[in-house]
């Protein structure tokens, strides 16, 4: 079975509620022949404006962050049954800035997956490799690692995203060559069929993440490994995002 395209925009800090709102209701109209899934990843509070927002269209609704606990005294954090309570139905997880500025970890990067598999959500998990990593050669040493480590425990890869994120591709303006990125997601794809037999990886979808944009997005999405993008910058601006969700025109 074709896996079917996922683009989502990671909106990171950016957009108030109303912003966001704005937003959603400059794109709805841009990406309604979208011939793939199309999900917008808010900050947590902007969550109940977006959801009344994307109402009627087939925007879906992600959050940035999941705790891996119900309940409980965790002070800031947010349960999976929360999210799923606002209509969320998408999830980032492990994100490299959560990794790099708020100590995420594999350990946790797992537990969060499992929590959101739980609660029904669909994580988009992040994995890649620094500059430092591909230059000396490690990339697939670190995506092994992190493969490893981050599914551990998951029983259905359909229903989840991988997102390859090569950290020196983002926000830098540096994308990775198709042909890397193809490359390197064939990869991922070969190795968690490998490390998870039986587990539906057959089904798994894998997005590019790291500076993809209007211009570049065709290209990117005309390779046979990679089933989608998850976008940052050029989220933000309704008219990027939609040319990006139509790479098929
Ligand atoms: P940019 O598209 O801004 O490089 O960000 C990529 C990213 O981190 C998406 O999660």
């Amino acid at each position: 079975m074709a896996r079917r395209p996922i683009i989502a925009g990671n909106w990171k800090m950016n957009n108030t509620p109303a912003e966001g709102a704005a937003l959603i209701a400059a794109l709805k109209p841009l990406v309604k022949e979208a011939k793939c899934d199309v999900v917008v990843c808010v900050p947590a509070i902007d969550i109940p404006a977006a959801k009344k927002a994307v109402h009627g269209s087939r925007i879906r609704l992600g959050a940035q962050n999941v705790h891996f606990s119900e309940k409980g005294a965790y002070t800031g954090e947010i349960s999976a049954s929360m999210l799923k309570e606002c209509g969320v139905q998408y999830v980032i997880v492990g994100h490299s800035e959560r990794r790099q500025y708020f100590g995420e970890t594999d350990e946790t990067v797992n537990k969060r997956t499992l929590a959101a598999l739980n609660a029904g959500l669909i994580p988009i998990v992040c994995i890649g490799e620094s500059l430092e990593e591909r230059e000396g050669g490690l990339t697939q040493k670190v995506l092994d690692k992190q493969i490893a480590a981050d599914f551990a425990g998951v029983e259905d890869f359909s229903k989840l995203v991988i997102a390859y994120e090569p950290i020196w591709a983002i926000g830098t303006g540096r994308t990775a060559t198709a042909e890397q990125a193809n490359e390197t997601i064939g990869y991922i794809r070969k190795r968690v069929k490998k490390l998870f037999p039986g587990k539906n990886a057959g089904r798994l979808r894998i997005q590019y993440g790291g500076s993809m944009n209007a211009k570049n997005a065709k290209e990117l999405m005309a390779m046979p490994e990679i089933d989608g993008g998850l976008i940052g910058g050029a989220s933000l601006k309704a008219e990027d995002f939609s040319v990006i969700v139509n790479f098929d025109k």
